[in-house]
């Protein structure tokens, strides 16, 4: 898909301050006073127009949008992972509201330490769909991580937004490597380098498309195809 013209309803501008100003709170409030409330209780889709609705007319905000809500579909459960307490209690409190308490756990936390921890207690098995939306250093370390504790694998897909803006070299370079390439530069690295399994090989996808803000940016696909030996 290449960027045309955006076709859905634009958030308000981004500006320089675009979170943590108490927006996220203000959204919960938003959400709870709706009204709508009681068509919203227990219907995710709802809850995501209400979120959309305070974007389009309050303030922006990074959530999920119509875009991104494509990819999400489906599945039996899903761990978020957000390091910011408060963000996770407003999480939590929008997964209450949608009635997804049962499939979605809120876990508090950097991604790399939620991620050992889950894998360490026995929570967390293979992972079918990764999305990557976080601090954009770190995709390709907790893909790494992903990788040698054994959470993926041939049939894991991966989502990495903001592959544009502000955009992620490493991680786009590392995705698409083949797997001698990945050999050779594990081989070179130092012992603190996370090395990640180079026998993984993916297949990738670059979807065009666009922040709620009207501003093009792009999703990278990755799906693991198979374990080259
Ligand atoms: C761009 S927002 C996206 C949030 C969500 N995916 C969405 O679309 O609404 C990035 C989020 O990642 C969180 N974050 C940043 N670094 C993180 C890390 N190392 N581990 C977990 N969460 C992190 C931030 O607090 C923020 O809530």
């Amino acid at each position: 898909m290449k960027h045309r013209t955006f076709q859905g309803e634009v958030y308000q501008q981004q500006g320089d301050v675009y979170l943590n100003d108490g927006r996220e709170n203000a959204l919960l409030h938003f959400a709870y006073n709706h009204p709508k409330i009681e068509r919203m209780r227990g219907n995710p889709k709802k809850v995501l127009e209400a979120i959309d609705e305070y974007a389009r007319t309050q303030k922006s905000l990074m959530n999920i949008g119509p875009y991104k809500a494509r990819t999400a579909a489906g599945g039996m459960r899903y761990f978020s992972l957000e390091i910011n307490p408060e963000f996770g209690a407003v999480i939590s409190m929008l997964v209450d509201l949608a009635g997804l308490r049962d499939i979605v756990t809120v876990v508090i936390g950097a991604s790399s330490d939620s991620l050992k921890r889950l894998h360490s207690e026995g929570k967390l098995g293979r992972i079918d769909l990764l999305f990557l939306d976080h601090y954009k250093p770190a995709y390709t370390m907790d893909l790494k991580l992903c990788e040698e504790l054994g959470l993926v694998g041939p049939g894991s897909v991966y989502v990495a937004d903001n592959v544009v803006k502000p955009g992620n070299p490493p991680y786009l370079e590392y995705v698409s490597s083949t797997v001698e390439q990945k050999r050779r530069s594990s081989r070179n690295a130092d012992r603190a380098t996370l090395k990640g399994n180079p026998n993984l090989l993916y297949e990738t996808e670059f979807i065009e498309g666009w922040e709620p803000s009207s501003e093009p940016d792009a999703l990278e696909i990755a799906r693991c195809i198979r374990v080259e030996e």
